[in-house]
């Protein structure tokens, strides 16, 4: 039943491609856009029909400025990014996420996005994501090992039936450029102690044979007994000669798991940061939110 209401990007594993689009909202006609989030949405059911082995979706989400221009409500953790430690924010309005087995599938409906919305809103990224050999970052490790898979994605990446906002979700966006240069240099077996994992196998090294500073050790969090568990759908983009990194993409029940994680990469908790961000640098930053298909619906 959840899996219905939730806009259809949000969900699905090992998807080959992502197409994310962020964009700010210029609209003079706010009634006419309401109109063609409907336009956009119906698209998508479309193609998902007419295309159905592709494995398409699509989400929509607002930043809390062009929330607040649809709806009277708004949903009580979504406030816009602020920069943290070395990190930029470049909040937008929108955030498009298209994923698809197939690439002229994923372009298509972007394609059909930008006629939809033509007028109404200007792009401001558009960042191509594809997957790597057995789902590998640039950094050449798995990504995605402690993912949920099953029930838990939905448990993790959905807002419980019974919440107001059931069945959206919050997200985050943040883009990285990745320094291969440097991080090629270093030995595996540290490689190994930055990540908290192994690198062939994508094994858990125990809290006590990793450092604190590993990126699994700022990352795995729990709070009063209880896991603050996200649903990632990050993927590598870029060029192999050129700039590359990772398009970092989470999506969560709550702002604030997301959030801690955050915080404790960039040092605001215990003033320890990440060890990755020696290889990585953050070029981008926006919090939205994703309502549930209903919910879309009632603000169109
Ligand atoms: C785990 C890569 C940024 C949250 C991992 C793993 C890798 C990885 C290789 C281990 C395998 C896995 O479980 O997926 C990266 C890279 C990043 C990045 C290359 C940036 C360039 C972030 C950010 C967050 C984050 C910004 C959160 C805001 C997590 C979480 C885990 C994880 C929650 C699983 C931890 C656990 O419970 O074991 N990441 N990551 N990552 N990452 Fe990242
Ligand atoms: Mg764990």
């Amino acid at each position: 039943m959840a899996s219905i209401n939730a806009q259809t990007a949000i969900l699905p594993m090992h998807c080959k491609y992502g197409i994310f689009l962020e964009a700010s909202l210029v609209s003079k006609d706010l009634n006419q856009f309401r109109k063609q989030l409907l336009v956009f949405n119906n698209k998508v059911e479309q193609m998902r029909s007419s295309f159905a082995g592709a494995g398409l979706g699509a989400s929509i989400a607002f930043g809390f400025d062009a929330w607040k221009k649809l709806s009277s409500n708004v949903p009580k953790e979504l406030r816009p990014f602020v920069p943290i430690g070395n990190a930029p924010a470049t909040q937008r309005d929108l955030f498009i996420h298209i994923l698809s087995l197939e690439f002229d599938v994923a372009f298509a409906l972007a394609q059909a996005c930008l006629e939809e919305f033509h007028g109404h809103i200007n792009i401001e990224e558009e960042t191509h994501g594809f997957r790597r050999l057995e789902e590998r970052d640039l950094t050449n490790f798995i990504d995605g090992t402690e993912n949920p898979v099953g029930d838990k994605r939905v448990l993790f990446g959905l807002i419980p039936k019974g919440d107001p906002y059931e069945y959206g979700s919050y997200v985050l966006t943040q883009r990285y450029v990745h320094h291969l240069d440097k991080w090629t240099k270093v030995p595996i077996k540290e490689q190994e102690q930055v990540i908290g994992r192994t690198k062939e196998d994508s094994i858990e090294i125990p809290p006590e044979k990793r450092p604190i500073t590993s990126h699994v050790g700022r990352t795995d969090l729990s709070e009063d007994g209880k896991d603050l568990k996200i649903l990632r759908q990050s993927l590598p983009y870029g060029k192999a000669s050129g700039e590359h990194g990772l398009y970092f993409l989470a999506y969560s029940t709550s702002l604030h798991n997301i959030d801690k994680q955050l915080k404790n990469m960039f040092g605001q908790i215990d003033g320890k940061t990440d060890l990755l961000l020696d290889f990585v640098t953050p070029v981008s930053g926006s919090y939205y939110f994703a309502p549930s298909l209903l919910e879309l619906k009632k603000i169109s």
